[in-house]
């Protein structure tokens, strides 16, 4: 059996290593293969700051809050393991500063140490009067990525660098199966109205002395440009901006600004912090994740997708729970093709 996945962001190489992990042993003729035009260190999912947090995203959806903490679990259980230096994976800890009262996260049992501010934690940050203190992770995609796709080559999965341009056109090379983990473009293979672009800009700059993330919550607006600071294995992340509708992925000199200023003023010490990068990043954003499968007509039969897109900005955050229920909903079509086969 062949199986496309489309993408190669942290959703697409964690949901080929789930699968491989699970069914490759069970299904000798198993074979996975990787399509995208882009790859570590060019796609969404490298330039994200990497902290699992369910950002812009606390809906209340049972599932996704699910996929949170297995996520969250699984890293985890990797943290003493001699590979999480590789992944990227480390623990952080940090404050989320609101400007009036709000309910806790759905996500407060699952990190560690979740507490409010004491009002003495509170005068640190002028302007904010009320927050949280947590112990998260860091996976850090730019690391992470290199190390998915070391333990895929290893497995045997095979890698193609080209645009994918309709599921048609991959069911008629002979692939039975498609995941499709397209991030933002997937309405390119299928129309989505839901799904959306949340444009953020960031900048990495150089500031070892940040030890905490800072993520400022600006509720009363509505609107998500306020600013966090999030430090990482070499860069500190400094970011804020969630623009719906915008497909630049220009760096504005006007997000820079606001950045820029809006972070300084909420950690004066970062204003001698030298620039080492700037990045603009699509969130592929949507009421809720698409994780499903479709059965779609090609030539005159059926061809199985699964679609595993929509992460918005959590994407690092949910990706090995998602990465489970596709790997789920592909050992129903294992099932279902298994009794259709003939026996000998
Ligand atoms: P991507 O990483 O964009 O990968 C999509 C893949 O699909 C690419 O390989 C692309 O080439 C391929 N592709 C698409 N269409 C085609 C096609 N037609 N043919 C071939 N290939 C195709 N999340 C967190 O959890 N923590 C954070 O700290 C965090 N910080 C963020 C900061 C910013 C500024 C932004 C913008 C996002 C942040 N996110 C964060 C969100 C996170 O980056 C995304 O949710 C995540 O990267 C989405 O992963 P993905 O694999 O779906 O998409
Ligand atoms: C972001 O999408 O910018 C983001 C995601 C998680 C934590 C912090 C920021």
């Amino acid at each position: 059996m062949r199986v496309a996945i489309i993408g190669a962001g942290v959703i697409g190489l964690s949901t080929a290593l789930c699968i491989h992990q699970q069914y490759q042993g069970l299904t000798p003729s198993l074979e996975l293969e990787v399509y995208a035009d882009r790859y570590t260190p060019q796609t969404t999912s490298d330039g994200a700051a990497g902290l699992w947090q369910p950002y812009l995203s606390d809906h209340g959806n049972l599932e996704e809050t699910i996929w949170n903490k297995e996520t969250f679990d699984y890293l985890l259980r990797h943290l003493g393991s001699a590979a999480a230096r590789e992944m990227g994976l480390f623990l952080i800890s940090g404050y989320n500063l609101f400007t009036q009262p709000v309910p806790d996260p759905s996500w407060k049992n699952i990190v560690l140490g979740f507490r409010n501010l004491t009002s003495k934690e509170l005068e640190l940050f002028p302007g904010y009067s009320y927050g949280w203190f947590n112990t998260a992770l860091m996976l850090e995609g730019r690391r992470y990525l290199p190390w998915l796709t070391k333990r895929l080559r290893q497995g045997g999965v095979k890698f193609f660098h080209q645009k994918v341009g309709s599921f048609q056109e991959v069911f008629a090379q002979g692939v039975d199966v498609v995941i499709n983990c397209t991030g933002m473009r997937a309405g390119e293979l299928q129309p989505d109205p839901q799904l959306q672009p949340g444009r953020g800009q960031v900048i990495k700059v150089l500031a070892p002395w940040v030890k905490h993330f800072i993520i400022t919550h600006d509720t009363k607006s509505g609107i998500y440009n306020s600013p966090y600071i999030i430090p990482g294995s070499e860069f500190t992340v400094l970011g804020g901006i969630n623009q719906l509708g915008n497909w630049n992925e220009e760096n504005s000199t006007q997000d820079h600004k606001t950045i820029w200023e809006s972070c300084c003023r909420l950690l004066p010490e970062l204003q001698t912090a030298k620039v080492a990068e700037e990045w603009s990043g699509l969130r592929p954003t949507r009421p809720r994740v698409r994780l499903e499968r479709e059965t779609l007509s090609h030539g005159h039969g059926q061809a199985e997708v699964i679609h595993n897109y929509g992460h918005g900005g959590f994407g690092i955050t949910i990706h090995w729970g998602c990465a489970l229920a596709a790997a789920r909903l592909f050992g129903s079509i294992l099932r279902e093709q298994q009794q259709l086969q003939p026996r000998l």
